[in-house]
């Protein structure tokens, strides 16, 4: 194993870089909607049990498998298992990278025209409709998205050229915590709303008649979309982490920061979306049609709306990062082609996929799949089933295929302390995840019938 190999710097630099993949679009722009299109209540409440007793063990494993090996995603599974086929593990995630990445820097270019309409004062004096009109307009044009789509990806290229020291790390530090501070002073405000208790209830009281099969896949794949599970980016993380990091506490510490966003995002747009009379089951545009409506309503409007987008930009760019991340630990150490060539060639492949998505919201949209347009079919595939693949596979490699020993060494990094989870964690990578993964699967895709 490559003793010099890099590592994070500091304790906070692992725990900033780790929050700040799970941190971003997820949680603020596609946790509230999919809440929203889902029910609100049930679906949160299914979304915490398996971040509860999914998300966690998975995270683990995945940190686990990156710091046994410290090694890129597809390297780790073949220095793990030589001789196997579990290597197909690299091509899997970076499939996954790509395809997230694709909709996902679009979406990221989408938060940055909203920084400039911001600093234009472009959203005062604008009632709802009219707001609702204006993100229609852009959204669905053909240059201006593909112009901030192309700002975001070359914003990646300088952090990911950078390094992970100097880089992500540094990057993370500096923007995670000022997310939290500006999301609770939004949540604040939202709470005086007029419609916030009928939010607070669509939110937090769990109606269950909407839940069907559907409802538990999505709650699923946004489990794993928002943890960043499930296409090896905990695993190249994991892979940069000392020996002193501790698994169990990290994950626990990601999943928990990671859900309090996604709750605060609740709280923030559903007291808005019944004050504004807004549909909760709008779809993607559902953030960028609510929040300027908030904005009217405070004062220091200006400097709020601008510091609410840029903020979103940055987390959705240490987001990008992580993802890109994989793909370039992965080609840079398989393929032996140098960091910043990897990292060029990603951010072209990505462009590229980048630009048909963007177009398949506008000019492209009756070109369909299944009944989805590119973008939200690639949506669809990674979250609803590469994802859940990936987890699936990562547990029953933990499971049944690494050496017991190794896992136990590496959750009590080398008995250095105690830890009670071992024998839980076994058991729910073995019997529990695997077959919980299956199922919801299954009934997600109507193999059980509607
Ligand atoms: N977790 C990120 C978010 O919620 C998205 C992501 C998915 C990042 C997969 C890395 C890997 O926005």
């Amino acid at each position: 194993m490559s003793s010099n190999r890099t590592t994070f710097a500091t304790k906070l630099g692992v725990i900033a870089a780790a929050v700040g993949s799970a941190v971003g679009l997820g949680n603020i722009w596609r946790f509230p909607y999919e809440a929203g299109q889902s029910g609100g209540g049930a679906f949160l409440l299914i979304y915490l049990i398996c971040v509860a007793v999914l998300g966690i063990p998975l995270i683990i494993s995945e940190f686990l498998i990156g710091r046994t090996s410290h090694s890129n995603v597809g390297g780790a599974f073949k220095k793990l298992a030589p001789g196997s086929h579990w290597g197909i593990m690299g091509y899997m995630s970076v499939l996954a990278c790509f395809l997230i990445l694709s909709f996902y820097t679009v979406i990221a270019g989408w938060t940055i025209e909203y920084v400039y309409q911001a600093v234009m004062n472009g959203f005062s004096g604008k009632s709802t409709v009219e707001l609702t009109q204006a993100f229609t307009d852009f959204s669905t044009d053909t240059y201006s998205p593909l112009f901030w789509l192309t700002l975001f990806l070359l914003a990646n290229y300088l952090i990911i050229a950078g390094g992970v020291k100097n880089g992500i790390e540094k990057a993370s530090n500096i923007m995670m915590p000022f997310l939290f501070v500006i999301l609770i002073v939004f949540c604040v405000r939202s709470l005086f709303l007029p419609g916030a208790s009928e939010g607070m209830s669509f939110l937090f009281k769990p109606d269950f008649s909407k839940v069907n099969s559907s409802v538990l896949l999505s709650a699923v794949g946004q489990a794993f979309f928002s943890l960043s599970l499930g296409m090896g980016c905990l695993i190249t993380y994991g892979s940069y982490f000392s020996k002193e990091t501790k698994l169990g506490k990290t994950a626990v510490t990601v999943a928990v920061l990671d859900t309090l966003v996604a709750i605060m995002a609740g709280i923030m747009i559903f007291p808005a979306v019944f004050t504004y009379g807004i549909e909760p089951s709008q779809g993607p545009s559902l953030v960028f049609i609510t929040l300027p409506n908030v904005f009217q309503q405070m004062p220091g409007a200006y400097i709020w709306s601008i510091l609410f987008f840029v903020l979103l930009a940055t987390a959705a760019l240490t987001s990008t990062v992580s993802m890109f991340e994989v793909i370039t630990a992965f080609v840079h150490e398989e393929y032996k082609i140098s960091r910043k060539k990897a990292t060029a060639l990603s951010i072209l492949v990505c462009f590229v996929f980048g630009v048909v998505c963007s177009l398949s919201i506008g000019p492209w949209k009756e070109y369909t799949l299944f009944g989805m347009n590119i973008f939200d079919l690639f949506d669809y595939v990674s979250a609803n089933i590469l994802l859940p693949l990936g987890g699936l596979l990562v547990s029953l490699f933990v499971g049944y295929r690494l050496d017991k020993k190794i896992t136990y060494m590496q959750l009590t990094n080398d008995e250095s302390y105690k830890v009670w989870y071992y024998k839980p964690l076994l058991f729910i990578v073995r019997y529990f995840a695997p077959i919980a993964i299956v199922l919801i699967f299954l009934s997600g895709i109507g193999f059980f019938g509607k």
